[in-house]
């Protein structure tokens, strides 16, 4: 195998060359990267500087690129862990190579997270971390950290195969993204809540093929309760735009309020919260002081996260205006206008053209004539 050395943040690490003619280049190599993953990575490490993390596990280090920037950016105690025998050795190269004196494991993740506990924990696989996360739940102190990367599962586009890794059913519809985020949350609360353990979303985002998670986890049957109590599903007219949220594990049934047709129940999932807004604001306010290859970016999805409301669904507001007959006006006004009339707006991270709000259909559509 050939390698070349890679830059992220202050780090510096060898990758397997790729090819770069191929549709997806991390695919053609024997170890893992794929430099597109490279803001979820500073991410973690952002957020890593305003936490008190006192150790982490890198799970699936691949080239150890996660590991090996947080010992050498955070100055965290960290292990790097592969099953792969090509990537540990790869990871032994690149921890002398960037300076750093990780612990290395050559271990099955769950046989790991079934005999340690480490502070922060983070799951990063190929594809679902479903088969991850009850290990993580029980090997994990206070940090975990998940992404997935199975979309279409997740968001509803492969149906069956969202119900048999996450027991829960997505529908692929404008807001799919946010389904995906939260039916992942909705699973880590039911595998975690067994454990009398609650989970508290501390900076949560879907962007392009992938949601990042990063949750605190708490100790005790009454935090399990209360995670347990933002379950709950986004009751869908299949007819018009019209959704109603619903607390609970298992759907009631409804009629839309605008058409009367019978709701679709999507869920169940994470219904609460996605990020802790004290930390975004940590966030910002260091973010500047960093070294981060996708500082800018990450910058913008940080801003746009800290005013977004914590809905579990979005408009996609040209497809109201064409169904009302109007040219899209300016994303802002609405938002203004909503305010003006006493209720919330905002955008949302993972989409320019979202609106969430809880203000009901005619009043939206109301706030699009008010110009
Ligand atoms: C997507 S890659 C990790 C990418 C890396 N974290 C990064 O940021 O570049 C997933 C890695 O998990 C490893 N892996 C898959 N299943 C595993 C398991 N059950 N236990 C340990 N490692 C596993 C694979 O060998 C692969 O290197
Ligand atoms: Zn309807």
């Amino acid at each position: 195998m050939d390698f070349c050395e890679v830059i992220e943040g202050t780090t510096r690490f060898f990758v397997p060359m790729q090819d770069p003619s191929s549709a997806f280049p991390p695919g053609t190599a024997r170890i893992f990267f794929n430099r597109r993953m490279e803001l979820s990575r500073d991410a973690t490490i952002l957020l890593a500087s305003v936490l008190p993390v006192s150790n982490y596990l890198d799970a699936m280090g691949a080239t150890g690129a996660r590991g090996l920037r947080m010992a050498h950016e955070c100055g965290i105690p960290v292990t790097i862990n592969d099953r792969n025998a090509e990537a540990v050795a790869l990871i032994r190269r690149n921890a002398s190579h960037a300076g750093v004196t990780p612990e290395i494991c050559e271990a099955d993740v769950n046989c790991l997270l079934s005999t340690r506990k480490f502070d922060a924990v983070d799951i990063d696989p190929f594809g679902t971390p479903a088969p991850f996360i009850d290990s993580a739940a029980r090997g994990t102190g206070r940090y975990l950290m998940v992404t997935a990367t199975d979309t279409a599962p997740l968001c509803g586009a492969h149906k069956k195969a969202g119900m048999r890794r996450y027991f829960s059913s997505a529908l692929n519809n404008e807001y799919h993204a946010e389904t995906g985020l939260r039916v992942l949350l909705g699973f880590l609360v039911r595998e975690i809540a067994k454990y009398d353990r609650g989970i508290e979303p501390l900076f949560c985002f879907a962007r392009e093929h992938f949601v990042r998670l990063h949750v605190r986890l708490l100790y005790g049957a009454e935090r399990a309760d209360r995670s347990m109590a933002r379950m709950g599903y986004v009751m869908q007219c299949p007819i018009c735009p019209s959704r109603t949220e619903q607390a609970g594990m298992l759907p009631l049934s409804g009629q839309c309020r605008e058409c009367g047709t019978p709701l679709v129940p999507i869920g169940p999932l994470w219904t609460g919260e996605i990020q802790d807004m004290q930390l975004l604001d940590s966030m910002a306010a260091v973010i500047g002081d960093l070294r981060l290859g996708t500082g800018p970016d990450l910058a913008k999805l940080i801003a746009i996260c800290r005013q977004e409301l914590p809905l579990s669904s979005h408009y996609e507001y040209h497809r109201l205006a064409k169904r009302w007959g109007v040219s899209p006006p300016p994303l802002e006004e609405v938002i203004s206008s909503l305010r003006d009339e006493g209720f919330s707006g905002s955008r949302a991270h993972y989409s320019g053209t979202a609106l969430k709000t809880d203000a009901p259909l005619d009043e939206i559509r109301k706030s699009f004539f008010a110009r």
